[in-house]
């Protein structure tokens, strides 16, 4: 399956990619998680990447589709994947059209999921990630570690992102308005979007999501 998540920041994508990516079996694709590596690896792709991430704002689209489709070239991702902050913006919804074209392939549907402005702000505001595994997510109160500042599945030390900081979640809202919105009406054109609920436990939404791509299967 070939499926694109769509969502505002804090929508817990990267919490249901991980879970759905492991029932679906195919590889999470997370660019947020690709530039964050970079970043820690201190590769140019990551220096490049750095000031523009902690600003809240987006990556050129010139970096972002290339590093995308080498990624999506790997082997793992032959059989389908589960695309998570990638395409951002209508242009590079059209790249990725162009790419999977040019390979013969399409996508199987986009999840989007809906969740209201103050939940959003609750949930990045009490977000913890994990140093070893960016996929490994806690949040202070709704999901909190064991042991504090200790990621449970690794035993990594738990940090906050530099865009977590207040101001720049609201940069990054209305980033996500103004440049990622557009790419849903831009699917719907392509009958391939289906919109789930986000509120409600983890559990409640990776079971819609499941119900929801079983209609695109
Ligand atoms: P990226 O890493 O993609 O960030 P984002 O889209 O802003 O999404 P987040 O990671 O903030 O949130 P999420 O929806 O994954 O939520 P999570 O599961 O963590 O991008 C970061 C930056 O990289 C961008 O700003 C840009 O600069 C750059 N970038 C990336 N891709 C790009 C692209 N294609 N083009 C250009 N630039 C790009 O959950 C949030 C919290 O809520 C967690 O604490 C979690 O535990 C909790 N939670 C999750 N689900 C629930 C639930 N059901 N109930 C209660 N709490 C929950
Ligand atoms: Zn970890």
């Amino acid at each position: 399956m070939r499926i694109v998540l769509v969502g505002p920041p804090g929508a817990g994508k990267g919490t249901q990619a991980a879970l759905l990516a492991k029932t679906l079996s195919i590889p999470h694709v997370s660019t947020g998680d690709l530039f964050r590596a970079n970043i820690s690896q201190g590769t140019e792709l990551g220096l490049a990447a750095k000031s523009i991430m902690e600003s809240g704002k987006l990556v050129p689209d010139e970096v972002t589709i290339g590093m995308a489709k080498d990624r999506l070239a790997q082997p793992d991702a032959a059989g389908g994947f589960l695309l998570d902050g990638f395409p951002r913006n209508v242009a590079q919804a059209a790249a990725l059209d162009e790419i999977l074209a040019e390979w013969g392939i399409e996508l199987d549907g986009v999840l989007d999921l809906e969740v209201p402005e103050d939940e959003v702000v609750r949930r990045i505001a009490g977000r913890r990630v994990c140093r070893n595994d960016n996929a490994h997510i806690f949040h202070v109160e709704y999901h909190p570690p064991v042991a504090e500042g200790v990621c449970d599945e690794c035993g990594g030390q738990l940090y906050q992102r530099a865009d977590d900081a207040e101001d720049k979640v609201r940069v990054r809202l209305e980033v996500y308005h103004t440049e990622t919105e557009p790419i849903i009406e831009y699917y719907q054109k392509q009958d391939l979007v289906t919109t789930i609920s986000a509120l409600g436990t983890v559990d409640e939404v990776t079971r819609r999501a499941i119900e929801a791509l079983r209609k695109n299967d």
